[in-house]
């Protein structure tokens, strides 16, 4: 039987990982009934190969291939900072089989920003500003000086290590300074409240409330970001609309009379989970949007990562100086000028920006190809950012994208030649699904934004 044809008898085999029913704490499967593709070390090095070959032009400020007019670059680090919220998967094998259900997902899966308030004041002390004395509840979180004695950095310890909730926000300058940006914000929420009143115009009558009430309403905005401005760059606003049902709840019934809804793919008994199929391939699409280098201010600029050992770049080590006290801490002209990165109203842009994205399409930039905190020369743990989702999306047995776009009921199933996979030693007709899902965006939407969803044969009630 061909591997197509074996997908439907797939669905009910007993050979398969079954976890849709996760608790939360762990991973999950979204498909459990769906099989992997063993795919080999060649395949994948072959895929990886043609990722690298497409986007050798050079390593430059705004290079790594075409651009996405649609989405603004401050879009791709909001995007890493929301994966940061609720996926990290530190202790999972590049190499040998995963059971989600046996991996620890170090943060929660909900939008609620435990990379910044941590386990809150009680458990997480050190990110709060405790200035107020040691017995006081601090309402606000504390942020860093940097090297001109202004808060324009990260909290740091005395070998510069950012002390907050995601070590991964302080993986390159962007994404830090965004992390920096929601202190603040925090910080500026509680002011206000203590002045005006929360949304019912109640003012505090402690630390302690004016805390939980900053918090709620920080998160509450985080939130509107992501489902207002975010996801309709992602993904469109049509999709958005079939999942929350606006046009009436979508319900209705598969070939043999299961009931469908909107949550056909994604259920959980107790709590919600993250599922595989998101943290190790669908969300991955960002590594796509993400340029060579970047204009961070009107005086600096950088690759992401640099190809000559301490040239300058956007790792957040290399733009750290000794302060005052003797601790590292950010070099004050290294701070992000936001104008370069996001339409903000009422703010002019100088010429040329903000910064576009790079578009989803099946490349990606050169720097990421050579992370830069793994050592060099171990195959068991590559430097390739392409070659470590493929190999983890094995490692979890994910299913291929061709299988999961029929039983999403894709209108358009990608031939191997939109998939320019012909010669890669592909068997026809299988792809990883990260790439087939970074292929969907580029052949659909001309790398616009992901593949639309729409649940085309379903009923509306
Ligand atoms: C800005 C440059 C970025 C770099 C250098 C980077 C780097 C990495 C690395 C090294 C991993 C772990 C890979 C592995 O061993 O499996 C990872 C995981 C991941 N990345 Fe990125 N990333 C970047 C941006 C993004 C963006 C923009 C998104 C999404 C919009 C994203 C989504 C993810 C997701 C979902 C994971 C899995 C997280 C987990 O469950 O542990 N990344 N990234």
């Amino acid at each position: 039987m061909s591997y197509h044809g074996s997908m439907h008898r797939a669905l009910a085999q007993e050979n398969v990982a079954r976890s849709t029913f996760a608790q939360t704490g762990v991973f999950g499967r979204m498909f459990p009934g769906l099989e992997a593709f063993p795919f080999s070390d060649a395949m994948l090095e072959a895929l990886v190969a043609k990722i690298v070959a497409d986007s050798q032009e050079p390593r430059q400020i705004g290079g790594g291939g075409p651009v996405n007019p649609r989405i603004p670059a401050g879009f791709t680090f909001f995007g890493q900072f929301v994966d940061h919220d609720i996926t990290f998967d530190p202790t999972s094998s590049l190499e040998q089989q995963n059971d989600p259900e046996a991996i620890w997902n170090f943060r929660t899966p909900v939008l609620e920003l435990d990379n910044v308030y941590g386990a809150g004041p009680s458990v997480s002390p050190f990110l709060y500003d405790s200035s107020a004395g040691p017995r006081a509840s601090p309402a606000k979180l504390l942020i860093g000086l940097d090297s001109r004695g202004a808060e324009n950095d990260l909290p740091r310890n005395r070998q510069g290590t950012a002390l907050i909730g995601d070590p991964r926000n302080d993986e390159n300058l962007i994404v830090s300074q965004l992390h920096l940006a929601f202190l603040k914000f925090h910080n500026k929420v509680v002011d206000h409240i203590r002045a005006h009143g929360n949304e019912h115009g109640t003012k505090p009558l402690d630390d302690r409330l004016a805390f939980a009430d900053a918090q709620r309403i920080v998160r509450w905005h985080y939130q509107w970001i992501v489902l207002n401005e975010f996801l309709p760059l992602i993904v469109g606003q049509e999709t958005i609309n079939t999942l929350l049902g606006t046009s009436g709840p979508l319900v209705g019934q598969d070939p043999i009379g299961n009931v469908l809804d909107y949550l056909t793919f994604y259920r959980w008994s107790e709590d919600p989970f993250i599922p595989v199929e998101f943290a190790v391939a669908a969300y991955r699409f960002g590594h796509s949007q993400v340029r060579a280098g970047y204009s961070i201010n009107n005086a600096f600029g950088a690759l992401l990562f640099s190809d000559v050992p301490n040239g300058p770049s956007l790792a957040v080590g290399g733009n750290l100086v000794a302060a005052a006290a003797g601790h590292p801490v950010l070099n004050a002209d290294r701070a992000v000028d936001w104008a370069r990165f996001n339409r903000i109203p009422g703010v002019v842009p100088a010429d040329g920006f903000p910064q576009e994205s790079k578009m989803i399409d099946g490349k990606l930039s050169p720097p990421l190809f050579t992370l830069p905190n793994i050592a060099p020369g171990n195959p068991l743990d590559p430097r390739s950012l392409p070659l470590r989702n493929l190999k983890r999306g094995r490692a979890f047995g994910l299913p291929p994208g061709q299988l999961v776009a029929r039983v999403m009921e894709a209108k358009h199933i990608l031939s191997d030649a939109e998939l320019e996979i012909d010669g890669l030693g592909f068997p026809a007709g299988v792809a990883p699904l990260w790439y087939y899902i970074l292929k969907e965006a580029e052949v659909q939407h001309g790398g616009q934004q992901l593949a639309k969803w729409a649940a085309r044969s379903w009923r509306r009630s």
